[in-house]
């Protein structure tokens, strides 16, 4: 699995906005929605392109398009916020999604939502996850991918704890996992540190 940590100055100032006790949700969206146009960016760099024809107001030219638009995955609820800005980077993407609450004493996921193409084969597909921390959420919905064909999964996660990406590496469901941050590792509760709390709940409040 190719991982991407994203060195940026822009990257690292949104995050420590992001981090920020006192950002209240509406920051937190706002942030994160920023954050999200930039890994996707990145995320996107190897992207496959076909040349086209295109006629400028002036003379015609060669351009590109994206030959095959990845199929977009947030993982509800957290995922949610990244969607737009996902959207808005590649305009042709389907959507599916996945819903899934990690129990609080057990920290092992629940599904609760799937709403997806039976079929993958030959489709690349991109998850979005603000966090990776033990990797079972994440790891659940990648081997779900895979099970129906997906081509390439990239997973894009704002911040990771080293355990959950070793869970995804070792899975061997996904191709690429970018992220801003690297954290330290994850406290008795299985929430990264230092992370920046609960993505799900600075978002939408307490579930
Ligand atoms: C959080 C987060 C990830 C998951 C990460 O979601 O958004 O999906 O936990 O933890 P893991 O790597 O240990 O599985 P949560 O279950 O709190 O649900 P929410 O997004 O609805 O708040």
């Amino acid at each position: 699995m190719d991982l991407r940590v994203i060195d940026h100055p822009l990257v690292g100032a949104r995050l420590a906005m992001l981090r920020d006790r006192r950002a209240d949700n509406a920051r937190f969206r706002a942030v994160l929605r920023d954050l999200t146009t930039m890994l996707v960016y990145e995320a996107c760099r190897d992207i496959e392109v076909t040349e086209i024809d295109v006629q400028t107001p002036v003379a015609p030219t060669r351009g590109v398009r994206v030959a095959n638009p990845p199929l977009l995955v947030p993982v509800l609820r957290a995922g949610l916020g990244m969607v737009d800005q996902a959207q808005a980077m590649l305009p042709e993407a389907d959507l599916g999604m996945v819903g899934l609450a990690r129990d609080e004493s057990t920290h092992r996921p629940t599904a609760y939502l799937e709403s997806l193409p039976e079929d993958l084969s030959g489709r690349p597909v991109l998850v979005l996850d603000p966090m990776l921390a033990t990797g079972g959420s994440m790891v659940h919905t990648v081997e779900l991918l895979r099970g129906r064909g997906a081509d390439a999964v990239t997973v894009i996660c704002v911040v990771a704890a080293p355990q959950g990406v070793e869970a995804v590496r070792a899975c061997g469901a996904a191709d690429r996992l970018v992220t801003a941050s690297l954290d330290d590792g994850l406290d008795a509760d299985a929430f990264i540190v230092p992370g920046l709390g609960d993505a799900g709940d600075r978002q939408y409040g307490p579930r």
